[in-house]
């Protein structure tokens, strides 16, 4: 099995359906362009059945992509495959994704017995086939379908011909032990498994979707779905920068690549949290402001000597220039002289402990000590001597 991990990125269709992080055509346009750019395999661009603007933006993705395959959703019917086919027929790379729920809280919506579903499944992944010769299908909320029904519904979308299966935790309910062992059993035990790629496509509702997205891997799954900043109806998806991130610093124990470009993780990052309209909270992985910031006096004067005491990947690695050493209460005064060296003040040891007793007055007083205070601090300091 090849080591290689296909990354599959939803933000512009699961992202997009958080409630209030609808974005423009033209936004979605630049955003399908920086995923391209940065090396993302396959790009969800929306859910073209869904509306005239989705329909539009998936077209237009579609006609201006470059190396990604274009992705586009929908329900297992034809009306849904062909509207979708409509729209990403454009790219030099199509892909129809096709999907239904199959748990028995999803069957009993379309109100399907199993081999009505399963019946459904042949036609629509065999009409999707005829149009595309790239078919994912994806049992939705696969990790609470029974097993037998499962397996079923995963040889029947092979038979039929689809390329990729998706096995989706629709709801964050799985755990990383069970995301492992799913689909280790599904390759294990289902006919044609060997000639598809497997995905995960995880949600956040536990808080587990990054581990559970990795486990899935090391049960075989070879494709993983994931969203910038983890954007994502309720707790979100799988965030993208955290499982490329993971996989590049710890290949040690997690042998897999991706092709992403990570040093241009911060700038999509930025780019989706503006017009998603979905800030990025301050201590996310791998792209929140703290990330790679450090505020108390033993981490700083870690840093300062050695960047690996406390950072397991460089600034750079995802696209920052620089660590943050961010003076505050918690300050050293081996960062203070640091930052005030940065700032032209080079001090004397004696001299040092003056200014670091007022530079501790005023950061109990203030949050976060920015240069100009450190600058303003100086003056005065000037001004008595
Ligand atoms: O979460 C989910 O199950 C989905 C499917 C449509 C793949 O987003
Ligand atoms: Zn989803």
């Amino acid at each position: 099995m090849t080591d290689r991990v296909l990354i599959f990125d939803t933000t512009l269709r699961d992202g997009e359906q958080s409630p209030g992080a609808t974005m423009t055509h033209a936004e979605k346009l630049e955003i399908a362009s920086m995923l391209d750019d940065m090396g993302v395999d396959i790009i969800e661009a929306g859910f073209p059945i869904a509306s005239e603007g989705d329909f539009a933006a998936v077209s237009a993705i579609a006609k201006a992509s470059r190396n990604a395959t274009i992705c586009g959703l929908s329900r297992a019917n034809f009306k849904d495959i062909d509207r979708c086919w409509e729209a990403v027929k454009h790219a030099a790379k199509p892909r129809i994704h096709t999907f239904i729920g199959t748990s028995p809280l999803h069957r009993a919506i379309p109100n399907l017995t199993m081999d009505q579903m399963a019946d459904r499944i042949h036609d629509c992944v065999t009409h999707a086939r005829n149009l595309c010769g790239d078919v994912q299908w994806s049992s939705m909320d696969a990790t609470r379908t029974e097993w037998d029904f499962l397996k079923r519904t995963v040889e029947i979308a092979i038979k039929a011909g689809a390329t990729t299966i998706n096995i989706p935790d629709t709801v964050g309910y799985t755990a990383p032990v069970e995301s492992a062992d799913l689909i280790r059993r599904l390759i294990a035990e289902c006919d044609g498994a060997d000639g598809v790629i497997f995905a995960t496509h995880c949600h956040n509702d536990l808080g587990m979707a990054t581990a559970n997205a990795l486990a899935a891997v090391e049960g075989g799954a070879r494709q993983i779905e994931c969203t910038i900043n983890g954007l994502g109806e309720r707790a979100g998806n799988t965030a993208l920068e955290e499982v490329v991130m993971a996989l590049k610093v710890r290949a040690d124990i997690m042998p897999f690549h991706s092709r992403v470009d990570t040093r241009k993780i911060m700038a999509i990052s930025r780019r989706v949290a503006t017009v998603s309209g979905f800030p990025v909270q301050f201590n996310k992985a791998i792209v929140g402001k703290n990330a790679f910031a450090h505020e108390s006096g033993i981490h700083q004067d870690g840093m300062l000597k050695n960047a690996e005491t406390f950072e397991i990947m460089r600034p750079t690695d995802v696209g920052l220039t620089e660590t943050s050493l961010v003076m505050g209460k918690h300050s050293g005064r081996a960062a203070l002289r640091a930052k005030l060296a940065e700032l032209g003040y080079e001090m004397a040891d004696n001299q040092l402990a003056d200014v670091f007793v007022r530079f501790k007055e005023l950061a109990d007083r203030k949050k976060e000590v920015f240069e100009e205070d450190l600058v303003a601090l100086m003056r005065q300091n000037d001004a008595v001597e």
